[in-house]
């Protein structure tokens, strides 16, 4: 049985297969030709049209994300159908597999909440949008498939010179960084600046539009494993800092004072840590929780260390301290606050950037639909410098063969007569090993030693 039909299928999506395969109870009388029921003449139904997507099956590791057929979506009113060209992997994406977000939907569902593409249908009352409009989506899920049904204000047309692929790499990183930037921490020449996971797609964003304006100083703290990476591709972060060092102590080195601006996406301890590195008059934006993520799965432990670590900061102690406090979520604005409004004009302001040559998104990677947990799997381990994106008309990487059954066994038996060792004959083996080391650090080749060992008796 293959992957996909292990997986518990909706009813919705169960309709489809048994219309396409027949019933177990259809196939049982057809295949018998027993059955009380009068042979009735078969009508043709036509099979649904089906479209690959990338399915939650449950919250939890990386084994409940699945490639499905799915059928294709219709269009309600109001919405725009888009033949999908390339999606955005965002750290929300990694929180929401985990069930570390708060109100998702319930299991199964699509995941991703940023795609480009063409649009190919328009529903009822669409207006601004015509067939064949190139455009990217922020739609609330359901973004990694080849089609997605997407209510139009969630929606954005693509100027001349911007590529599916860029425009993945530019819409949700740059909108973010631009609100926090010019809308929260009010970011104006000379100012200095603590950005968090600098190496990654926001923090790349962020860099990027506070270099727009003159003088700013930027202390970006990331993996120590990136700084070269970052420094080849040329970022123009002023001082790269160690995620896990001292980077506090660092940034006062530095800037004895202080600085600005602190743009925090970690949470827990890191709140506290900027909120004290502020100067007068600055301001410290709270945006993610990474640190909520310590594994492959949600952990109730680190959630509540998290909110545990954070001191509650009284207005009384801001109003003393001339220093502000603020918080910013885009998924809220846009699905519950209904601020598509403003992060329309948002967008388009980041597109002007890009197309005068302000910007320059940084791509980490880019692979196939099928591959998109190899592709989680890398931003859970660190090791993304910038945006990484899935191309659904991507092929999928060869995977390793599976070991024949033969092969196996021998290495079971390989195995078993490793562990059957008797403690004395392991520990004679590990004294040889033993033996042999000194004299591998002594300079001597093992026959050497042998060769000596025989001259000495
Ligand atoms: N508020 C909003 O509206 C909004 C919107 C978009 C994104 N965000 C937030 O912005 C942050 C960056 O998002 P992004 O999509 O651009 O992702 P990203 O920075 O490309 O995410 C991957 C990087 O996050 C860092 N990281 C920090 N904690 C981690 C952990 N527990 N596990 C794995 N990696 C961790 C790692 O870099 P280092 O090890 O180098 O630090 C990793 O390479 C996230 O916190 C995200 O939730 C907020």
């Amino acid at each position: 049985m293959s992957e996909q039909e292990t997986v518990a299928v909706p009813a919705e999506e169960q309709k489809i297969e048994d219309v396409q395969n027949g019933t177990a109870e259809e196939k049982e009388v057809k295949e018998n030709g027993s059955g009380d029921a009068e042979p009735v003449a078969e009508v043709e139904k036509e099979a649904p049209k089906e479209m690959r997507a990338v399915v939650l099956t449950g919250f939890g590791g990386l084994k409940s994300v699945k490639i499905l057929k799915k059928p294709e979506p219709a269009v309600n009113e109001g919405e725009v159908l888009i033949r999908v060209k390339a999606c955005g992997l965002n750290f929300q994406d990694l929180m929401v597999r985990q069930g570390a977000i708060d109100s998702p939907p319930k299991c199964p569902f699509i995941l991703g909440f940023e795609c480009a593409g063409e649009i190919e249908q328009l529903g009822e009352g669409v207006e601004d949008f015509a067939i064949g409009d190139q455009v990217v989506a922020l739609p609330e899920y359901r973004a990694w498939s080849e089609l997605v049904a997407v209510p139009a204000k969630y929606v954005y047309k693509l100027p001349k010179n911007v590529s599916h692929l860029d425009a993945v790499t530019i819409t949700m990183n740059y909108t973010v960084a631009h609100i926090l930037l010019f809308e929260m921490a009010g970011l104006t020449k000379g100012k200095s600046i603590l950005v968090h996971s600098v190496g990654g797609g926001v923090g790349q964003a962020i860099v990027q539009l506070a270099k727009t304006v003159p003088d700013v100083t930027i202390f970006g703290v990331c993996s120590k494993g990136k700084h070269d990476a970052l420094r080849a591709a040329g970022s123009p972060v002023d001082h790269l800092l160690e995620r896990g060092g001292d980077y506090v102590g660092e940034v006062r080195k530095l800037s004895p004072e202080g600085v600005d601006v602190v743009l925090d996406c970690l949470c827990g301890e890191e709140c506290n840590k900027g909120y004290n590195l502020l100067k007068p008059m600055g301001k410290y934006v709270l945006y993610g929780s990474s640190n909520v993520v310590t594994g492959e799965t949600k952990s109730f432990f680190s959630a509540a260390r998290s909110w545990w670590q954070v001191d509650k900061v009284s207005p009384l102690k801001l109003f003393d301290e001339n220093r502000t406090l603020c918080g910013f979520n885009l998924r809220h604005l846009m699905y519950q606050q209904h601020g598509e409004g403003y992060v329309k004009q948002t967008v388009q302001s980041v597109f002007k950037l890009f197309q005068e040559g302000k910007i320059k998104p940084l791509l980490d990677s880019t692979w196939a639909l099928e591959d998109v947990v190899e592709a989680m799997q890398k931003m859970h381990d660190r090791k993304n410098v910038g945006k990484i994106i899935l191309d659904p008309s991507m092929e999928p990487k060869p995977k390793p063969a599976t070991p024949a059954k033969g092969k196996n066994k021998e290495d079971k038996k390989k195995q078993s007569s490793e562990e059957k060792k008797e403690p004395e004959e392991k520990k004679d083996d590990e004294k040889k090993e033993e033996k042999k080391e000194e004299n591998l650090t002594n300079g001597d080749s093992p026959g050497e030693s042998d060769s000596k060992k025989d001259n000495s008796s």
